[in-house]
């Protein structure tokens, strides 16, 4: 008998993590799911060139300790992090010469900006300004399934 009911709670346990594991599939997504806008995008596109440019090179390579924005180098820093946490770098420390100048709204156009030189593709809906959202978009080292 005392057997018997051990077993039950463990199935219970096993449905329930099961349950959770499944809804969080669902709310967490990946920069290869379309996360942000081309509009978003092409106002980055012109932020960059004004601000970050001139360290970062104008195609986003980066030189010396102005570490590259594209490519396997920066990808592999920020693998397994998510959006939020790539926010919050820019948001707080960029650009280096005046950091904390970027508003929320002009560091998500950067953000897109960013994922589309790395061929992450956009979407329909906006790239969202807060962070709650964004620390559920894992960024991925591949813009495309392997
Ligand atoms: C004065 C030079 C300078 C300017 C301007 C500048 N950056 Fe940077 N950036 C750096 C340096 C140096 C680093 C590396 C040190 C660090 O991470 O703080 C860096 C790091 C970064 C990183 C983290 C890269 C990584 O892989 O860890 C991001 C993202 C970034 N910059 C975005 C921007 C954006 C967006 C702008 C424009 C708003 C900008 N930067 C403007 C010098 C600059």
């Amino acid at each position: 008998m005392r057997r018997k009911n051990c077993c039950l709670v463990w199935t219970g346990v096993f449905l329930f993590g099961f349950a959770v594991h499944l809804l969080s599939a669902q709310i967490a997504s990946s920069t290869r799911d379309g996360v942000y806008t081309v509009e978003q995008a092409q106002h980055g596109k012109v932020l960059y060139g004004k601000q970050c440019s001139m360290c970062h090179r104008p195609d986003l390579e980066g030189m010396g300790q102005n570490l590259p924005l594209v490519g396997d180098d920066f990808l592999n820093n920020w693998d397994d992090q998510t959006l939020a946490d790539l926010y919050t770098k820019t948001h707080t420390s960029m650009p280096a010469s005046k950091p904390g100048s970027l508003t929320p709204t002009e560091t998500v156009q950067l953000l897109a900006y960013i994922l589309s030189v790395n061929k992450f593709s956009a979407g329909k809906t906006d790239l969202p300004i807060d962070l709650s959202k964004l620390k559920a978009i894992h960024i991925d080292k591949l813009a495309t399934k392997p």
